[in-house]
């Protein structure tokens, strides 16, 4: 059965423009938070706040009420903050039956429980059968996406299936998607490239030279798949489109938050501070270091880069010092 209408739920940048360009080719209801809101996006066709560019075609129908996304639409994606699942999934849960499909697009894990989003959507839809729910990941920076231009993501549910009617129902034009199974790796690989792109943006911060952003993004890479390949992740999945992919667009990207993160640090700024100049947007990386370190820790995986990431990040650690310490550090084999 072909999926004839896709429920975005969230207003952000990456939910506004993931609306925005589906909506274009397909059936597509924009969830709000509030009723002004709705209203607001409703009658400017605009999102000022996040993605102010951006014309919302007349076709996407914008609501707050979730009984309407939801009612006649078996796909629902989730696109909000990692932070934020939770909450969001469950002021929808009353409204899901058996049949929905539920997408995350979030990159990052819920702090504290140190779940994955899959995790904790399976947790808070009980109803649900696991095989219908999935991860969509990629190298998609949100403006871009919403101009229209080439982009390819990666969907990845444990049923194959599943993943081919979502991968129908998303793919338009401009749009081009690979499937998966590997839903753990996806899932791992765009949550942990944030914390990647941080320390690169960091790197072009101090002026460090491209042998360093090259070295730093490629043992980056090889964090990530250690620490994926311990969670029964697939290796080949950290070399894909959610992996290496997603790191080169985030690393080079001017819009990319959490790249602009990193730069900040290396004028020496403190967390809070950037923090708030980036406010309403979020950087997901900032909070993946914490959970990533934690977890490394765990589970015993050696992540010197995501160590160091911290200690800049939390600890106060000068970006130059911790630049040192990776190179010096003992001989690899
Ligand atoms: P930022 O969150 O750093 O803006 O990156 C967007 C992204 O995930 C690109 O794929």
């Amino acid at each position: 059965r072909s999926i004839e209408r896709i429920t975005v739920v969230g207003t952000g940048s990456w939910g506004t423009a993931l609306a925005a360009m589906l909506s274009r080719e397909h059936e597509v209801t924009l969830l709000c938070r509030s009723k002004e809101e709705a209203e607001k996006l409703s009658t400017t066709r605009r999102n000022e706040r996040f993605l102010p560019s951006i014309v919302l075609p007349e076709q996407l129908y914008i609501t707050a009420d979730p009984e309407i996304a939801t009612s006649q639409c078996p796909l629902v994606i989730m696109v909000v903050p990692s932070v934020a699942m939770r909450e969001n999934i469950r002021l929808l849960s009353p409204y899901l039956s058996e049949n929905h499909i539920v997408l995350s697009a979030a990159k990052g894990f819920e702090p504290c429980t140190e779940l994955r989003m899959t995790q904790v959507l399976q947790a808070e839809l009980p109803g649900i059968d696991p095989k219908n729910i999935g991860a969509l990941s990629g190298p998609n920076i949100a403006l871009e996406v919403a101009e229209g231009k080439p982009t390819t993501s990666v969907v990845a549910f444990p049923d194959e299936q599943v993943a081919m009617r979502v991968i129908n129902a998303l793919t338009t034009k401009t749009f081009r998607i690979y499937g998966s199974r590997d839903v753990v790796g996806v899932e791992i690989a765009g949550a942990l490239k944030n914390v990647i792109a941080i320390g690169a943006g960091a790197i072009d911060g101090l002026a460090a030279g491209n042998n360093a952003k090259a070295a730093f993004v490629t043992r980056g890479i090889a964090e990530i798949s250690r620490f994926g390949i311990v969670q029964g992740a697939n290796p080949l999945t950290f070399a894909g489109l959610a992996g290496i992919g997603d790191l080169i667009v985030t690393i080079t990207s001017k819009y990319s938050r959490n790249r602009w993160v990193g730069q900040e640090f290396a004028k020496g700024r403190k967390l809070a501070d950037i923090l708030s100049e980036l406010h309403p947007q979020v950087a997901e990386g900032v909070e993946t270091t914490r959970t990533a370190w934690k977890m490394a820790q765990e589970l015993a995986v050696d992540m010197p880069i995501i160590e160091q990431t911290y200690k800049v990040m939390f600890e106060g650690k000068p970006v130059h010092e911790a630049l040192i310490d990776l190179m010096n550090r003992e001989p690899k084999f």
